[in-house]
């Protein structure tokens, strides 16, 4: 099978281009250390740790938004991928406008990327929303849009840095059913995802990667990561990890 992102052996540290360090701190942190971890076609992983475990940091180093100081992440040529964050990042303009802007920015033409841009709303359920200002909208109405819009890039690779923490129950469970959606409409594209919610894990995972302090301790098929007997045996620490989330 194809592989789309190979990391080797690949360590970060933050800092060490003299920028990315929040205010205060002096020193370079290292956030990842000698993570390896291949994506295949058709996967859903969680990526799961405590707070500080270094999820956003691998997230955002597989998507190109930061660079190893060790190691190597390789992508197969021309990937398309799209990566959406807890809380979305709307712009000034309508939603129908937002989501074009990102065709548009692939090199579509500004018509062609907005009736596009229309056509997946509505393909969604959002088309009410298109006309509306988009930093106007709720938490849970903003984040759909951003997966309406990561969708229309028909991305193989889609990564989210906990797409639902900030959101309330309903909210949660909406975003939760456009991002099953998804994957149901796209079989092939690969899922990443970091989350603190074990059951949203449980529902739409198929391979659970556990970091702790920037290793990755353990990469299991889900009903294996969700076996105590088995967790325990393989990692104790990410054994710990659950138990204590279940608490
Ligand atoms: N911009 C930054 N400057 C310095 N340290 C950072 C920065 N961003 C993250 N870190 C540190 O890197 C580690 C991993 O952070 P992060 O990837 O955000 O963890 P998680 O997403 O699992 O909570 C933490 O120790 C965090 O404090
Ligand atoms: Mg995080």
């Amino acid at each position: 099978m194809n592989t789309l992102v190979r990391v080797a052996d690949a360590s970060v540290v933050l800092g060490a281009d003299g920028r990315g360090l929040r205010g205060g701190q002096d020193k370079y942190v290292r956030t990842l250390s000698h993570i390896s971890l291949c994506l295949l076609p058709g996967e859903r992983v969680a990526v799961v740790g405590s707070n500080g475990a270094g999820k956003s940091t691998l997230l955002r180093l597989v998507h190109g938004l930061l660079e190893v100081c060790e190691g190597s992440v390789v992508r197969a040529p021309a990937l398309r991928q799209a990566m959406l964050f807890q809380r979305p990042h709307m712009l000034r303009m309508s939603v129908g406008s937002h989501v074009a802007l990102g065709l548009w920015l692939r090199g579509k033409p500004w018509a062609l990327a907005k009736r596009q841009a229309l056509d997946v709303l509505e393909q969604l359920g959002l088309g009410s929303l298109a006309p509306r200002k988009a930093q106007t909208l709720s938490g849970g109405q903003q984040q759909r849009v951003a997966i309406a819009r990561a969708w229309a890039l028909e991305p193989q690779l889609l990564l989210l840095d906990e797409p639902t923490a900030s959101l309330d129950p309903y909210a949660k469970g909406e975003v939760e059913n456009l991002l099953q959606a998804f994957c149901q409409a796209h079989a092939e594209a690969t899922v990443v995802f970091a989350s603190h919610n074990l059951g949203q894990v449980k529902r739409m995972a198929t391979r659970v990667v556990y970091l702790e302090r920037g290793r990755l301790l353990a990469d299991l098929p889900v009903e294996q990561f969700f076996d105590p007997l088995v967790l325990q045996a393989h990692c104790p620490s990410a054994h710990h990890f659950l138990k204590g989330e279940l608490l």
